[in-house]
């Protein structure tokens, strides 16, 4: 059987494509692309959340947020390492995002301008990443399928903590209850273009789903996070900046609102609030970091010789 024949027979009977397994170059570049900007996501999106760990309101909020922040740096790792199984290495990787020739997630280049935008990143933007990941434990691809089982148990935890932030302030004085809205009102549509442009936009979704990388569609996850989170926003007291925002009944689905496109290409194409300054950040720490990385590889070196030596 032609090894095209038996990719396409182990995709069509959900057996998981590995590392070693035969797989079209389109395949494998899909992966590569997919894969890489989620474990940028996962890096850039330390930023706007460590903005506010000298700033947390308690110790106990301080040390979730640690917490949390700490997990996200390990899912990079993660994501990277199971993105080096497709033969790209994690240099090139981290080369494109510094040179900003790859995409990370849009939602990651606004500002977290009170500590209730870390209560919306935790609810808001880890509970739509966990609709996007928990759909991904399904996906065709062996690593990138066990990785995300592991890191949905964490994003639960964080979507939890964040939920908690939220409720606290919106049973709050009248301050916080202003605060929490005001964030709300910021984080709500951005946390919507997560889940990518409409599926009649979206040039990577048919073929993603063709080879079951992808099984729900862009708009399907964006649905399945509308129709869970409103309820929960409405048991908070919040209101959702949606004038057209209406509950249909028959089909049992919330119905949102046009969704501004243009801001969302706007953003990605590096044009969003703090896009230069993400950028910058993550320049500035991988050169803070040289020393570190060339200590470990003279470290490396050096143990290596003294290996040959005694074999
Ligand atoms: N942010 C930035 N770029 C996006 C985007 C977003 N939210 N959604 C789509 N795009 C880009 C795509 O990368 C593609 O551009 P490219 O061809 O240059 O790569 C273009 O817009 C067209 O979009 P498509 O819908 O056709 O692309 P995909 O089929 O790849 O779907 C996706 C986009 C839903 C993000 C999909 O890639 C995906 O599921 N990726 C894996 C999950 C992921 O990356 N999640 C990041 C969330 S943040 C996070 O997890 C951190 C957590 O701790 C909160």
């Amino acid at each position: 059987m032609k090894e095209q024949d038996k990719f396409q027979e182990k995709i069509e009977q959900d057996e998981k494509i590995e590392p070693k397994d035969w797989m079209p170059d389109r395949y494998r570049n899909q992966l590569i692309r997919m894969m890489s900007q989620h474990a940028h996501s996962e890096i850039v999106g330390m930023l706007p959340e460590g903005n506010w760990i000298t700033r947390a309101p308690s110790l106990r909020r301080k040390m979730g947020l640690l917490a949390k922040v700490q997990d996200e740096a390990g899912h990079g790792m993660y994501i990277y390492s199971n993105t080096e199984t497709l033969g790209i290495s994690r240099q090139e990787m981290i080369d494109q995002l510094l040179k900003g020739e790859a995409k990370y997630s849009n939602i990651f280049n606004y500002p977290t301008l009170s500590w209730a935008d870390i209560g919306m990143i935790g609810w808001l933007v880890d509970g739509a990443a966990m609709v996007n990941q928990t759909m991904l434990v399904k996906t065709s691809y062996g690593p990138y399928s066990r990785a995300m089982i592991r890191i949905c148990k964490e994003e639960n935890f964080h979507r939890k903590q964040g939920h908690e932030i939220v409720a606290t302030l919106a049973n709050g004085i009248p301050e916080q209850q202003e605060m929490v809205q005001d964030a709300l009102n910021r984080w709500w549509w951005p946390t919507l273009m997560m889940f990518g442009p409409p599926d009649s936009n979206s040039p990577h979704t048919n073929e993603l789903m063709q080879w079951k990388v992808k099984r729900k569609s862009n708009d399907e996850l964006r649905q399945d996070f509308i129709d869970r989170v409103i309820p929960e926003a409405h048991q908070m007291g919040l209101k959702i900046p949606d004038p057209d925002l209406i509950f249909n009944e028959e089909t049992g689905h919330w119905e949102i609102g046009e969704i501004d496109w243009d801001e969302f290409w706007q953003v990605i194409k590096g044009n969003g609030p703090m896009n230069h300054e993400r950028l910058e950040t993550r320049r500035k720490a991988h050169e803070s970091g040289r020393w570190v990385r060339e200590a470990a590889e003279a470290y490396a070196h050096k143990q290596k010789l003294q290996q040959q030596k005694a074999s």
